[in-house]
């Protein structure tokens, strides 16, 4: 059993170059080494995942891996023999969480001394924050990243039975595996990686750096997994990649995403979901399938990052503010019902108070159901962190505190529209403080909590609408 340590720095050169290389990605199949089948028996682990919906489900794979060595999962790092952390390095703030938990666990090794330490995910990809793991954090005995969660089982054997530290980060990423063990943590709502990675190379992104080229899987294997997914009684899936619309480019599939959701929509299975997309490759095609189908929801997350086209020319975002309100209302005009939320970076170097102004005046317009908003935050190794930048940290705090209130007043504006409407709402579960209330989710995404005396998780019930806030609906069961 061999490990290969070496991680890179990201490189922008380097890394833009494989963009333009045809690249065969090669289908393999996993296994467990025989001599590793029962490492986990009798010992607990404990997972904990940070950040987007890649890691959620890079979790359910690391759970699936962890469960067929038998280990057994605990809800407390008090309990576990092995505790695991799947993190994210999207912004600073992420990772400091992180550094301050595994500092903070460390207590534990002391009434446990073979407990193990593992962290992967995005943060396992940086260079400079695994050497502050190996100098700084020595409790902590594996690492591995985003491109060899595969490897676990090697890799932990090297930890129990070699006791060695293992690290094994690869700064390329690897073939894409198929038939990895999953232990999927909803029953009712699914997640389907449709690809991995992203080449759009943003310019404050860590994204194509942490997570690689762009690797589709095959529409044939995606479409087998949402049957089988259908067959076990999901009610919703939500196909993911960091652009969805880039689904099949590198395969030359015929039709790309929009031949993938149309296929998925005719499997039946009442709710399709997918994120996320970017702005400049929404395809009109796009928006035809979504609208044509009923069963895929008329929600769409397209994040704009900024209104003004200076600040998304450096951004390096290959839109104008009109070409994406132009994209904006076709969605709107095909289907007045269908609701938009974004993503949006305050204080990328050098706004100025004016440019900020384009992105409040955007927001205006658009009226967003929902908006995720921060502070732009410098990733070390992306072209944007080497930007001078004069804009302080109050003025960033300002005037995302001004945006937030900006947006919030237009997602009440839109609960309002709710009023008196029934609705139909995927149940999530029963509320943890009140009898016979319950909460889950409209077709448009928005959440709702309601009373009803027949229902069960995973229903999709009708709800009446009887007041709004800002982030949720309230209502009552309609028989
Ligand atoms: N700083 C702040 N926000 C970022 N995002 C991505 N990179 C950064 C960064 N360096 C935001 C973008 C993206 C979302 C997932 O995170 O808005 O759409
Ligand atoms: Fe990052 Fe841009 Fe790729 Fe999204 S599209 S993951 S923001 S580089």
């Amino acid at each position: 059993m061999k490990t290969q340590p070496g991680w890179a720095l990201p490189n922008l050169h380097e890394a833009q170059k494989r963009t333009q290389k045809e690249v065969t990605i090669e289908k393999s199949l996993f296994q467990i080494p025989s001599e590793v089948r029962t490492l986990g028996q009798g010992k607990k682990y404990y997972l904990r995942t940070y950040g987007c919906q890649a890691n959620e489900r890079d979790s359910e794979t690391l759970a699936g891996i962890l469960e067929e060595l038998m280990f057994t999962p605990v809800e407390h790092p008090e309990q576990a023999d092995l505790i695991l952390l799947n993190t994210c390095a999207i912004r600073k703030n992420a990772e400091d969480k992180v550094l301050g938990e595994i500092g903070s666990l460390k207590r534990l090794k002391r009434s446990n001394p073979d407990l193990i330490f593992g962290l992967c995910g995005c943060m396992a990809q940086e260079e400079d924050v695994v050497q502050v793991l190996l100098e700084k954090y020595r409790h902590v005995n594996l690492i591995f990243g985003t491109h060899n969660l595969h490897r676990l089982p090697e890799l932990l054997y090297e930890v129990m039975v070699g006791h060695k530290r293992s690290v094994e980060v690869l700064s390329k990423e690897g073939d894409v595996i198929e038939n990895l063990p999953v232990r999927r943590f909803g029953k009712h709502k699914a997640w389907v990686n449709i690809m991995y990675g992203c080449d759009k190379f943003c310019t404050y992104c860590i994204v194509p750096y942490t997570r690689g080229k762009e690797r589709s899987r095959a529409m044939a294997d995606v479409l087998q997994e949402i049957r089988q997914l259908k067959q076990d009684g999901y009610k919703e899936i939500t196909l993911l990649g960091q652009n969805v619309n880039s689904y099949g480019k590198d395969l030359h599939i015929e039709g790309g995403f929009a031949k993938l959701l149309e296929e998925t929509a005719k499997i039946g299975i009442e709710r399709i979901r997918f994120t996320t997309s970017h702005p400049w490759d929404f395809s009109d095609e796009m928006i035809d399938v979504i609208a044509r189908y009923d069963n895929i929801m008329p929600f769409i997350h397209l994040p704009v990052q900024s209104g003004d086209d200076e600040i998304l020319k450096i951004m390096g975002r290959r839109y104008t503010n009109a070409q994406y309100l132009t994209l904006f209302h076709k969605i709107k005009e095909r289907m007045p019902e269908c609701a938009i939320s974004t993503d949006i970076i305050v204080g990328f170097p050098n706004e100025s108070e004016g440019q900020f102004q384009h992105t409040l005046d955007l927001v205006k317009e658009c009226q967003f159901d929902n908006a995720f908003t921060f502070i732009y935050s410098p990733r070390e190794g992306t072209p944007a962190a080497r930007m001078a930048d004069s804009v302080s940290l109050e003025v960033k705090q300002r005037r995302l505190a001004e945006l937030n209130a900006c947006w919030n007043q237009y997602a009440h504006v839109k609960n309002e529209a709710y009023l008196g409407k029934v609705v139909k709402v995927l149940v999530d579960g029963a509320s943890k403080k009140k009898a016979n209330v319950w909460s889950g989710y409209t077709e448009t995404n928005k959440l709702v909590n309601f009373t009803g005396e027949h229902v069960t998780a995973g229903d999709i019930v009708k709800v009446k609408i009887t007041a709004c806030k800002t982030f949720s609906l309230d209502g009552e069961q309609i028989l």
